[in-house]
């Protein structure tokens, strides 16, 4: 691993990685693509950017030219792919970009790994890999009683999201099996931490108990996910670059069960005694059941035994200690939270997903 294309740098997880990465690994190169969707920032790479190390290239997955340019330019041995729409709630409202980006732009990036490495003979030059990142959503929605997912828990997904995520994640595995192409996977449980888009549950319930806002919960608010700190799935991601089995998958996740409400309800706790002396106190108060999902997954869990044995990979923060961390960065970041909040698409997409929710207590 020394010359890596990263898809989707400027998002909250890929951010993350380029920075994590570059502090961890003194002998890379890093290239990040990103078409900068109203989801990619490169506030979030502020740190990073004037990096010799670093490359920034503003383009689509979709554009094979581009993909081919920077694999060619760059010699690049690795690529680590983030780029996706990712929200399932968008999914719902508007499928389209999740088939083009999620489907056609895996496919089209698998492409030209393919012809660079393998058809060009890269491979006979250096290792190569192609590590896909994907979710845990894509085995659907889980029975309270059923054991967490693992690695063969067969996929059903049930969202336009988690669908595309999917079929994204069987080209990725069918280019390793036809092909010969090296590909690993990790189907990861729901990330939160620095630099998060506030469209997703944990920033948004953070902004809004800040600014006196209504906290929406779904439905009755006892659905279950599983929360893993974003710095732990970047340090899984590097090991499985370094350790990891060609082929092979990896399922990465926080081992917790909580519920949407108890997340919500500990963000208010924490609020409540980082600023005592806030009107809203106590920002439980805020809380509102509105309309549900629909289609709504129940419980995601995740089984992280087989990283763990394989890879020694455990999760190092606890999600009182994640939340707390999580809650403090945006309290001291809000001009990032600020600039993103005032962008007109951020407004737009509030009023569209939340108008006509309602707003009980
Ligand atoms: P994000 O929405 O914050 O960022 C996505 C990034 O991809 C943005 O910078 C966007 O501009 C870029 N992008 C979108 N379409 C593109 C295209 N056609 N070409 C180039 N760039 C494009 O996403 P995230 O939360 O950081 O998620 C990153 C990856 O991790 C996704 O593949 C997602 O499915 C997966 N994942 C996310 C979570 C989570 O909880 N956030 C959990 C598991 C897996
Ligand atoms: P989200 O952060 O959108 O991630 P995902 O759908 O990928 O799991 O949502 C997390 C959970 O929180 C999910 O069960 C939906 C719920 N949720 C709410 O209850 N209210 C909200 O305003 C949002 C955005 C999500």
């Amino acid at each position: 691993m020394e010359n890596i294309l990263v898809t989707g740098g400027a998002g909250f997880i890929g951010s993350n990685f380029i920075r994590f990465l570059l502090s961890e690994k003194k002998g890379v190169r890093l290239c990040n693509l990103d078409i900068l969707t109203y989801a990619g920032n490169l506030e979030n790479l502020k740190e990073v950017q004037e990096d010799e190390r670093y490359r920034f290239f503003y383009g689509d997955i979709n554009d094979q030219a581009l993909v081919r340019q920077i694999l060619n330019e760059f010699k690049i041995d690795t690529i680590v792919h983030f780029a996706a729409e990712t929200h399932v709630d968008r999914s719902i409202l508007g499928p389209a970009d999740f088939i083009q980006t999620n489907v056609f732009g895996t496919y089209h990036l698998l492409e030209e790994a393919r012809r660079f490495w393998i058809d060009e003979g890269f491979n006979r030059e250096k290792k190569v890999r192609f590590h896909h990142i994907s979710t845990d959503e894509v085995f659907g929605s889980l029975p309270p009683d059923d054991e967490p997912f693992n690695e063969t828990t067969p996929y059903a997904p049930r969202s336009p999201y988690s669908a595309s995520k999917a079929a994204s994640d069987h080209l990725a595995r069918s280019y390793f099996h036809t092909y010969g192409l090296p590909i690993t996977i990790t189907n990861c449980s729901n990330n939160y931490g620095p630099y998060q888009f506030p469209e997703k549950l944990i920033p948004l319930s953070i902004l809004n108990a800040v600014q006196g806002e209504p906290l929406p919960v779904y439905g009755d608010g006892k659905q279950i996910r599983d929360w893993l700190y974003v710095e732990d799935h970047c340090r899984a991601i590097e090991l499985v670059l370094e350790k990891g089995t060609v082929g092979e998958t990896y399922l990465v996740g926080g081992n917790n069960q909580p519920t949407n409400l108890e997340i919500v309800e500990s963000i208010c706790k924490i609020l409540d005694d980082l600023i005592p002396g806030s009107p809203f106190k106590p920002h439980s108060s805020l809380i509102r059941y509105v309309e549900d999902r629909p289609g709504h997954d129940r419980r995601y869990a995740m089984d992280t035994r087989k990283i763990q044995r394989d890879l020694g990979w455990q999760p190092t923060v606890s999600l009182e200690a994640g939340l707390s961390k999580t809650v403090k960065w945006y309290l001291e970041n809000w001009d990032w939270v600020a600039s993103v909040c005032s962008r007109p698409e951020f407004g737009l997409w509030v009023t569209r997903n939340y108008w006509q929710r309602g707003g009980k207590r």
